[in-house]
C-alpha cells in the first residue's frame, strides 16, 4: 500500500473511532498524517513527495500500532509523540502541559516575518512577560521574533516550568529566557514592556463537557472557574505594577468573549484579529488597565 492510501485508510479509522482534534490539528487526514510519519521516521513535510512510496508490512505495522494508541487512550497525539509544533517551531511536550495552540504565537510571527504586534511595540521595547508560560512555547516564539528583547517565563505549575526549561534549552535560548515561578503575577519583576498571557479560561461548564483528549491536559491549565475569569481578574487588576508606561499586556480568551466583556464592562481593549477570528485575543494598554481600576 503506498503511503497516501495507507494514510487515508487510518484517518478513517480515527474518524470512525470519534476521537477530538484542536492539539495541532484540526482534522482526521492530518491527524493520520502526522502520526504515520513519526511513527515512520519521516519528516513532516515529506507527505507529498513520499505520496506513492510503498509501505513495507513492518512499516505499515508500527504505524496502525500507534494511531491504535492514539484511539485507545484518546491522547492528544503530542503526547504520543512528545513533540508539537507552534508556527514552524518544534517543542518538546508531554502530560506535564498543556498542547501549545496559543493565537498569540501568529501575532508574534507572520508569514513575512514581521509581527502584528509590531504597532504596538517600539524600539524601547526590551523587557517581556510570558505569562502562564506552560511549556514556554510563546516565550520562545517572541524571542525568536525579537532578538533584542529578554523575556521572564512564569508559570506556578513545577511540572510546566520543568518543560519550559527543556524547550529554552532545545532553541539554546537561556542567555535571553529566565524561568521563573510565580503565582501570576505576585512574584514576578516587572515593569515589562510588553506581558503574553494564555491563562486558564475555560468556563466550569465548558470544562465539564471536554472531550476525553483535553482531560489528559492538566487541569490547572484550562479551568477558569464559573465564568472563565477567576485567573483574568487577578491579571487584570495586577497588571498595571507590573508594566512600564507604554506598555501593552496581550491576552488570550479562547471563546469567552461575552463572559470578558461581562466581567469588565468599561475596561477600553482592542481585539486582534488571528486565525481564529477577532474574538479570541485582546490587547490592552497599561494605561487603559489604569483608567479602568481608578474608575
Ligand atoms: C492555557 S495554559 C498556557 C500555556 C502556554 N502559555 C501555552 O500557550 O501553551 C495556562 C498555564 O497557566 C498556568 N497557571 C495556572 N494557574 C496559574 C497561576 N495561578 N499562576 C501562574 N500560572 C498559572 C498553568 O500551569 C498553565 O501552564
Amino acid at each position: 500500500m503506498t503511503l497516501i492510501d495507507f494514510i487515508t485508510a487510518q484517518a478513517a479509522r480515527l474518524k470512525q473511532a470519534g476521537v477530538s482534534f484542536g492539539h495541532g490539528t484540526t482534522n482526521a487526514f492530518d491527524e493520520s498524517a502526522w502520526l504515520v510519519l513519526w511513527a515512520l521516521g519521516m519528516e513532516l513535510d515529506a507527505l507529498e513527495a513520499q505520496a506513492r512510496r510503498e509501505l513495507s508490512a513492518d512499516e505499515q505495522a508500527k504505524a496502525q500500532a500507534l494511531i491504535s494508541q492514539r484511539i485507545e487512550s484518546r491522547q492528544p497525539a503530542a503526547y504520543l509523540t512528545h513533540e508539537a509544533w507552534l508556527q514552524n517551531v518544534p517543542f518538546y511536550v508531554d502530560e506535564r502541559v498543556i498542547v501549545p495552540r496559543s493565537f498569540i504565537a501568529e501575532l508574534l510571527v507572520d508569514a513575512e516575518g514581521s509581527g502584528t504586534l509590531d504597532a504596538w511595540l517600539s524600539d524601547q521595547t526590551r523587557r517581556v512577560l510570558d505569562l502562564c508560560t506552560g511549556n514556554g512555547s510563546l516565550a520562545v516564539i517572541a524571542a525568536m521574533a525579537y532578538p533584542e528583547i529578554v523575556v521572564d517565563a512564569s508559570d506556578i505549575s513545577d511540572d510546566a516550568l520543568a518543560v519550559a526549561r527543556i524547550n529554552v534549552e532545545k532553541h539554546r535560548l537561556a542567555k535571553r529566557i529566565s524561568v521563573l515561578k510565580s503565582d501570576l503575577l505576585a512574584d514576578v519583576h516587572g515593569p515589562y514592556d510588553l506581558i503574553l498571557c494564555n491563562p486558564p479560561y475555560v468556563n466550569s461548564q465548558s470544562m465539564d463537557a471536554l472531550p476525553p483528549e483535553f482531560r489528559h491536559e492538566p487541569r490547572i491549565a484550562l479551568a477558569g472557574g464559573d465564568d472563565g475569569m477567576d485567573l483574568i481578574r487577578t491579571i487584570l487588576r495586577d497588571a498595571p505594577r507590573q508594566m512600564s508606561n507604554d506598555a501593552v499586556l496581550v491576552l488570550e480568551i479562547g471563546h469567552e468573549r461575552a463572559h470578558f466583556e461581562h466581567a469588565f464592562r468599561r475596561l477600553e481593549v482592542a481585539w486582534l484579529e488571528t486565525s481564529a477570528g477577532e474574538d479570541e485575543v485582546l490587547l490592552v494598554t497599561r494605561d487603559a488597565l489604569a483608567r479602568w481600576s481608578r474608575a
